[in-house]
């Protein structure tokens, strides 16, 4: 089972050609596509499989998967895959922006920032994609740290940053979106120390050095006056959302997104709170530790 790609009209990713996933993925295949994920960060698959198994197959190619930690996100007779919908009612922050209640909005962020071993990967694929927003996207944060001036480079080779776990969007201190919180905040989330991580990371697998900073989480660098620590992480924050490292997908049903959770941040714009999303999704496990706990 050969496949061909094509780079996403972005700067970053590529789409996967002529891959139809009804069985085991030959051990050929699943190298060579594992070895364009490393390349490039993130994959779209388009049409590849329509079943729980397909995705499960295909996530298998890119490592060992992780079981959510809590039963009760994992999908009902397939515990690798987490089920993401609101179908049943939120299970998240409902937001409303521009009078619209927004379910589903998670700005730029890293998986796992918060723990000391973020997840390798991860992949979405849509089930039941909304009429209106819902839209994912993805940053080069390998990209973000190449093209920092050497001065730049020099001063935060050796930082750390502060990350908390946020269990509301209104905890964010960079890029808070705002917003009007339209249902009560959630107590039962689990508690987590805070940890510390290199400001730039080095990748496990490639080597190349990565910029860490992600947005939902971050909250200081440490040893720095309050003042300064907040200035630079702005600049880096500010450096490496531009759109010139950003792809935004628009979904189809059946599309599946896989991406690089050590080499990319992600976001997702959210969907009016009226409108179904139905989102499967599989991680894969985080080998090497990347950070400490304070
Ligand atoms: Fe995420």
């Amino acid at each position: 089972m050969a496949f061909t790609h094509r780079p996403l009209n972005a700067g970053i990713g590529a789409e996967v050609l002529g891959l139809r996933i009804d069985g085991p993925i030959a051990e050929k295949t699943a190298q060579d596509l594992k070895t364009l994920w490393l390349d490039v960060g993130i994959v779209l698959f388009r049409g590849v499989g329509t079943s729980p198994e397909a995705l499960i197959e295909l996530s298998k190619c890119f490592g060992e998967l992780e079981q959510h930690p809590l039963e009760k996100f994992r999908m009902p007779g397939y515990p690798d895959l987490i089920l993401l919908t609101n179908q049943n009612g939120p299970v998240g922050p409902v937001y409303e922006y521009d009078g619209v209640s927004t379910y589903g909005r998670i700005p730029w962020h890293t998986d796992l920032a918060f723990t000391t071993t973020p997840n390798a990967g991860a992949l979405l694929r849509m089930v039941q994609k909304t009429a209106t927003g819902g839209q994912t996207g993805w940053v080069d944060t390998a990209a973000a740290y190449d093209d920092l001036g050497p001065e730049t480079k020099y001063r935060i080779q050796h930082l750390e940053a502060c990350y908390h776990f946020t269990t509301d969007l209104a905890d964010m201190r960079f890029n808070n979106p705002g917003g009007k919180r339209v249902v009560t905040r959630r107590t039962d989330y689990p508690s987590y120390p805070p940890v510390a991580h290199p400001l730039v990371w080095t990748h496990p697998d490639t080597g190349r050095k990565i910029l860490n900073v992600s947005t939902l989480n971050i909250q200081s660098i440490l040893g720095l006056p309050g003042v300064e620590s907040d200035a630079l992480i702005q600049q880096l924050i500010d450096h490496t959302l531009q759109p010139k490292y950003q792809y935004i997908h628009n979904w189809e049903n059946n599309d599946i997104m896989l991406w690089d959770n050590r080499r990319t941040m992600h976001s997702a714009s959210g969907h009016p709170m009226d409108q179904i999303r139905i989102v499967q999704r599989s991680t894969i496990r985080g080998s090497v530790s990347m950070g400490r706990i304070i």
